[in-house]
């Protein structure tokens, strides 16, 4: 399933961006290219993926 189709970031992908870029939004969409010209439509998505993901990491 697509995250961002602006730049065809998958839901199996995201962990892997989450573990190199943890849980800052704004690394995280630099990491993915992300910029003013995408339309911004998955960051609620990568928010909730990113607040998941940390509640993970910190349970661990
Ligand atoms: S869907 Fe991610 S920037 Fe457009």
């Amino acid at each position: 399933m697509y995250v961002c189709l602006c730049k065809g970031l998958r839901e199996a992908e995201f962990p892997a961006l989450a573990s190199c870029h943890g849980s800052c939004l704004e690394a995280m969409k630099r990491a993915m290219g992300l910029d003013d010209s995408c339309c911004g439509r998955c960051e609620e998505r990568l928010e909730d993926m990113i607040r998941s993901c940390s509640g993970c990491l910190t349970k661990k």
